[in-house]
This record gives structure tokens, C-alpha cells and sequence, in this order.
């Protein structure tokens, strides 16, 4: 029996449980490559200082330096179907029009006149349109960004047509995702992803999925802070004991791939390691709870002898789900149906294969005020076989006080995880800046997403 080491790196591993990968080996419809994936590194173990979590100086080169240089999504190609359909996406100060401006062409402009700056669109709204128009003194652009009328142009000879036409920020599709980046020099989206990582999200089919429920939240704590909890499963026993029965949360697993991706895999359906030998499989069953689990709630719940948890929740699923959706699981594996896999895609998304939990996070800090985020989650649902495209979900915005099970269409269970999840965050906060100590101790092992993150969120602000 392996004995954890107390020196050195550790174990890279739970000792004395299954690993994920020999979990999901033992699935009846075998895992895809990217699920058995494994690329850990061990990155250092150096405490993360915690300035980063609250100093405006710090803030302010993110602002310089990360957001303007970084790929981010900023809508879906679904929020824009047809020509003329714009959607307004805003990063602190920075604001888009990401516009559909031919059948497959997509552009997003700097939302300002150049004029005198006007914003031509107001934040948070979307629309279609022929032209842009600034609501001050009435200049123009066609659907392309280039200038359609200065009004009395008589006034402006000095206003060469060519070189106002409105500026753009570079633009990726991928996956039925919009991302934009501001930097002309930034290497290409593919390139920012890396081959390895673009394979995993090639192979899941977001393009064919809409957003059924999206929710946003505005979090009392750094942005940073906001994705780190949600960026390991260690958290898993003490902040949701409901669910820690039925989930692999310290034998999960963790990979890196380059600078800007890393992930976990958490496994559904089977017993946790704290809790080993405390609990039959039957209780595992009972206590499973999931992120979409309507598609359960009237199951038969009784094991037949020398049947798994796992399993029966994987045939559940896979019965129920296509009943309820009209799509096919012909070839997918018990594990994209029952598992979690959490995936960074660096600065600011999360994405999620699989099933059961078909998720994408976003987390955007507030333009006066670092100390807070914005935390967007959207339910992405497969488009029914046959059927148009369902028009995506309004966003949701919650108040502060508000429960994330309020949310219309948020699986209530799910919903009681995020507050969960989000109600440390204002104590995690205010504690790092009470701190006498200055820095995050991490694990080696559970923790290394966070430490990758913040190594690439390094490598932008300069340190
Ligand atoms: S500021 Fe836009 S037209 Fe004057
Ligand atoms: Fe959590």
C-alpha cells in the first residue's frame, strides 16, 4: 500500500482508492480518448501571494495587459443568426458590437463613435440592425464597420473615409463560440488553445448544443478568486456534503495542457474516498444528485444485486435523456454521460463536456471594482434532431441576495451546489485581506489548475 510522502512533490495522487481512469475502465460503453487523457505536471510549491486578490495595482495591469491581449468568448453564434444581428459584450471598460455581417461572416467592433467616443450601442443589449448609428450627432457605418455618413461633412474635410471605418477586434469561431481578442500580434486562436486541448473540444459537439438557461450573479470576491472555486474538487467534502457521498471529489483528476488549458475530471456514481466502506452502493444511488437530473426524478431507484450505482445511473441517464430530447447516445460512453469535466480555457471561461453537466462559466470582473465579478453559468442543451434551433435563453440576473435556485430552468440541487460554492467566497476575500500570511499554500496535486491559471495570468501582467 503506497504511503503518502512527506517530502518532495507527493503522491500525484489519493492513495488507498480507485484512480479516475481505472473508474472509468471499468464503465460498460468504454471512454473516449480525451477522457482518458492524462498530461499532470508538477509546477512548484510555492505559496501564490494574495495582492493580486486586492491590489488596484495589480488590477490595473490586468486591465493593461491581460484582458487586451487574451482570447475570451464573448457571445454565442446563436445570439446572432442572422445578417444584421449584433450582440454588445463588455470587458471592464472595453466594449464590442459583435456583428453578423454576412451569412458567415462575424465581426466585432469597438463600440465607440469616432466622432466624439459615443458608445453607438448600450451595454448589455442586442438587436438587429442595417447600420450603426451614434445616437449624438448622427454619423454613420454600414453593417461592415465602414463609414456611411458624416452628417454636414462639409465641416470635416479632414475626415478621410477610408481610415474611419469602425475598428475591429480579431475574431475566432469555434465550437458555435464567438471569442474576440483585442490584440493584432496575439498568436491564433487555434495556436492560444493548443492542438492537444482543441482535439478534447473538437470532439464534443458544442456547435450543436443552444443555451437553455443562462443565469449571472454578480460574487463579492476577485475574479480570480471566483474561478479558483471552482477549479478543484478538494473543496467537495466540507463545502457540499450532500453530494460528497456519490462523488469521486479526492480521487479526481487533473491535467495541463500548454499555457492557457487545464482541467478535472470528477467521476459521478461512486462512492468518495473519505467515505469509503461507510456507504452501500444503494445509498450511492440515492444520494446522486446531478446538474440536469429532471430527466431522473421518476427513476426506479433499486439496485439489483451486484449492480453498480454507476452503472445504473449511466443506463438512466442514457434512457431518460433521449427520451427527453430527441438525440441520440449511440456512441457516447458512460462517462461523458455521468461525469464532470471541468475545463479552463484561460482568462475567463470554463467549459464542461459531457451530459449530465453541459456547462459554460464565465467570470468577468467589475469595471469599478476588482474586489467583485461577474459570474455568468449557461446550460447548453443538444438541439433537438429534426427540429430548429430553440432560440437561447435571456440571461437571468440574480440579486445579490437571491439563491441560485430561483433561477428558471437551474436544476434545484444544482442551483443549492453554486450558492453553496459562492457563499465562501465573500470570507475568502475579506479573510486574504485580513491575512497576517501573504500568500496561498496549494496542493501539489488538487490544486494544480489553480496554479497553472495563475502562472499564465504571470506571464501576462509581467511578473
Ligand atoms: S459622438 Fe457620435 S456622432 Fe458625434
Ligand atoms: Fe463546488
Amino acid at each position: 500500500m503506497n504511503q503518502p510522502a512527506k517530502l518532495g512533490r507527493g503522491l500525484d495522487r489519493c492513495p488507498n482508492a480507485p484512480s479516475t481512469q481505472e473508474i472509468i475502465a471499468r464503465d460498460k460503453h468504454p471512454a473516449p480518448f480525451w477522457v482518458r487523457s492524462e498530461s499532470y505536471q508538477f509546477l512548484g510549491d510555492e505559496d501564490i501571494p494574495t495582492e493580486r486578490y486586492y491590489d488596484p495595482e495589480f488590477a490595473k495591469r490586468e486591465w493593461e495587459r491581460l484582458w487586451p491581449r487574451t482570447w475570451q468568448f464573448a457571445c454565442r453564434e446563436e445570439h446572432i443568426p442572422e445578417v444584421g444581428d449584433y450582440y454588445v459584450y463588455d470587458i471592464g471598460r472595453f466594449s464590442f458590437i459583435v456583428t453578423r455581417v454576412a451569412e458567415d461572416e462575424i465581426k466585432a467592433f469597438y463600440n465607440a463613435c469616432l466622432h466624439r467616443g459615443t458608445k453607438l450601442r448600450a451595454s448589455g443589449t442586442e438587436g438587429n440592425t442595417r447600420l450603426f448609428k451614434c445616437p449624438f450627432h448622427g454619423w454613420s457605418w454600414n453593417l461592415d464597420g465602414s463609414l456611411r455618413e458624416v452628417v454636414c461633412e462639409w465641416d470635416f474635410p479632414h475626415v478621410r473615409r477610408e481610415s474611419f471605418a469602425l475598428p475591429e477586434a480579431r475574431v475566432a469561431r469555434r465550437w458555435g463560440f464567438v471569442f474576440i481578442n483585442m490584440d493584432p500580434d496575439a498568436p491564433s486562436f487555434e495556436e492560444y488553445v493548443g492542438e492537444e486541448a482543441l482535439a478534447h473540444f473538437d470532439a464534443w459537439g458544442m456547435e450543436q448544443r443552444y443555451i437553455h438557461c443562462h443565469v449571472a450573479k454578480v460574487i463579492p470576491a476577485n475574479w480570480k478568486l471566483t474561478m479558483e472555486a471552482f477549479m478543484e474538487a478538494y473543496h467537495v467534502l466540507e463545502t457540499h456534503p450532500q453530494v460528497a457521498v456519490s462523488n469521486a471529489d479526492a480521487n479526481s483528476q487533473y491535467d495541463i495542457y500548454g499555457e492557457h488549458v487545464n482541467r478535472f475530471i470528477s467521476c459521478l456514481g461512486v462512492v468518495s474516498p473519505h467515505h469509503a466502506g461507510r456507504f452501500t452502493e444503494q445509498d450511492v444511488l440515492d444520494q446522486f444528485t446531478l446538474g440536469d437530473s429532471s430527466f431522473v426524478a421518476d427513476a426506479e431507484r433499486k439496485l439489483r444485486p451486484g449492480e453498480t450505482a454507476r452503472q445504473r445511473m449511466a443506463d438512466l441517464l442514457r434512457e431518460q435523456f433521449e427520451k427527453a430530447t430527441g438525440t441520440s447516445l449511440a456512441g457516447v460512453s458512460d462517462s461523458e454521460l455521468l461525469d464532470c469535466f471541468s475545463y479552463t480555457l484561460f482568462p475567463n471561461t470554463f467549459l464542461f463536456a459531457g451530459i449530465s453537466l453541459p456547462m459554460v462559466y464565465r467570470f468577468r470582473p467589475l469595471k469599478d471594482d476588482h474586489r467583485k465579478c461577474l459570474y455568468e453559468v449557461f446550460f447548453l442543451r443538444p438541439v433537438p434532431e429534426g427540429r430548429p434551433r430553440p432560440e437561447p435563453a435571456p440571461c437571468q440576473l440574480l440579486e445579490p441576495h437571491q439563491s441560485f435556485t430561483e433561477a428558471q430552468g437551474m436544476d434545484p440541487g444544482f442551483g443549492a451546489i453554486l450558492d453553496q460554492d459562492t457563499e465562501n467566497l465573500r470570507l475568502e476575500q475579506e479573510g486574504i485581506e485580513a491575512s497576517a500570511k501573504r500568500g496561498l499554500t496549494l496542493g501539489n496535486y488538487q490544486e494544480i489548475r489553480i496554479r497553472h491559471f495563475e502562472r499564465a495570468v504571470d506571464k501576462y501582467v509581467g511578473r
